[in-house]
């Protein structure tokens, strides 16, 4: 037993994968994809970009949100930084290693307002909220802070969006 299979993680995940699913945006839907990766790669139109994607929530699949559970298991992860909260569900796993790690850090960026406010009652909701400190703002600018406390030259895990360094 961990805490993935327990509650009130499980049944959270189970109702938040349901509602990433759900979810839609009609400033994005006609969009072909090689257009869609164009922009989220764009140095000068990312966040513009973003902005209209703030209702999708482009979360990791389960597969991938316990592969980031065990890596960080299993390099005994106490110091974690993340680019791309979303809202929260790599979060959660990542989360809930710490948690079975006796403990942690873990500090999770995002430049959206109403998605930092969604992760952060989604990590209350899974009990996971006092191992988290959000950085709200631009992960790619100094002035966010995410690296202010030197914790990405110590983390044992960072997870860039959906992209994982170990
Ligand atoms: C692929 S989603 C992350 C999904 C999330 N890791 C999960 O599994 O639920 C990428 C997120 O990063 C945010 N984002 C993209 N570029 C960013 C930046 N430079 N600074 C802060 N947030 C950024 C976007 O708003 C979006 O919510």
């Amino acid at each position: 037993m961990n805490t993935l299979t327990t509650t009130p993680f499980a049944p959270l995940l189970d109702r938040l994968f349901e509602e990433a699913e759900a979810a839609t945006s009609p400033a994005v839907a006609g969009l072909p994809e090689s257009e869609r990766e164009r922009l989220m790669h764009s140095k000068t139109e990312y966040r513009d970009f973003y902005g209209r994607l703030k209702d999708l929530w482009l979360p990791v699949s389960r597969q991938t949100g316990e592969l980031l559970y065990m890596l960080a298991r299993s390099g005994r992860a106490k110091t974690i930084v993340e680019f791309g909260t979303s809202f929260g569900i790599s979060t959660l796993y990542l989360a809930a290693a710490l948690r079975d790690n006796g403990g942690g850090h873990l500090i999770t960026s995002e430049f959206e307002t109403s998605k930092v406010v969604r992760a952060r009652q989604n990590l209350v909701d899974g009990g996971l909220i006092d191992l988290i400190e959000f950085r709200e703002g631009d992960a790619k600018r100094k002035s966010s802070g995410v690296d202010r406390s030197g914790a990405l030259g110590r983390c044992e895990v960072a997870l860039y969006g959906n992209l994982v360094a170990g």
